[in-house]
């Protein structure tokens, strides 16, 4: 893992944003798909912003990107404003060039004797298109990446899981209460995360601080999910200076 710190956590995210560019227009170059795994929550925002900013002003292109989110909550309606399909089209499809057909997102919506088949399907279908090749990620206070809580294993795949109480409290002000915060949601596995070529995780501010010490300088434990990434080569952690004020 390498990490690199910067004073603003807007002007780290423009980087991040110009990286996933660069790399768009290189697979473009080649005829080859992007295939890019997103994430939601608070942490991209800014990443997203820049992307859409990219594709306005300087053309740059999504028609040959291809996506896969990390997860989203279950069960969840698509059209619900607190789901994840929602969230992605707010904050980055509706303003791009992307093709429906090439972005994916679990289905939050799908029957509970469909749901252990639509996760292999959409492992599978991650496979199919040549894997990712670049991951984003934030990190939660469980140090969980994606959905995968403490416990999850180092091989797993996009599962149905259950979320941590922890969580639950940190997605309360979205859903008004936490009584109104689904308690499972799919995601993919450590082991789908791991599968790809490049993974930049972005934290920022002092509450993301003990995890990303226990994250970065902690031994790897199925306990804190993320010091997973540390088996992995081609991993960076963009983080602000709240986030990295345990560092040692
Ligand atoms: C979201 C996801 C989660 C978040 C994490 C941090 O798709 O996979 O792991 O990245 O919960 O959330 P924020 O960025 O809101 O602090």
């Amino acid at each position: 893992i390498h990490n690199i710190i910067f004073k603003d956590s807007n002007e780290a995210s423009i980087l991040v944003a110009q990286e996933i560019a660069n790399l768009v227009r290189e697979k473009e170059s080649q005829n080859k798909p992007c295939i890019l795994g997103l994430a939601t929550g608070s942490s991209p925002i800014k990443v997203y912003e820049e992307l859409i900013r990219i594709h306005k002003e300087e053309g740059l292109s999504f028609a040959n990107v291809i996506t896969f989110n990390l997860d989203e909550y279950y069960p969840m309606d698509k059209n619900n404003i607190q789901s994840y399909f929602y969230f992605m089209h707010e904050h980055l499809f509706n303003h791009i060039d992307i093709l429906p057909e090439n972005i994916n997102i679990p289905n939050g919506k799908v029957s509970a004797e469909d749901l252990y088949q639509s996760c292999i399907d959409y492992e599978m279908k991650i496979k199919a298109v040549g894997g990712l090749d670049f991951q984003l990620l934030g990190i939660g206070r469980t140090g969980h990446i994606g959905f995968n809580e403490p416990g999850s294993h180092l091989n797993s795949g996009t599962r149905n899981i259950t979320l941590d109480h922890i969580t639950r409290v940190d997605a309360a002000p979205a859903f008004l209460g936490i009584d109104n915060v689904p308690r499972k949601a799919i995601t993919m596995g450590i082991g789908t995360v791991l599968s790809a070529k490049r993974i930049v995780l972005l934290g920022w501010g002092a509450n993301k601080a003990e995890i990303l010490k226990e994250t970065i300088e902690g031994e790897i434990t199925s306990e804190v999910p993320a010091t997973y990434l540390q088996h992995h080569n081609n991993t960076t952690f963009i983080i602000d200076e709240g986030a990295s004020s345990e560092l040692t």
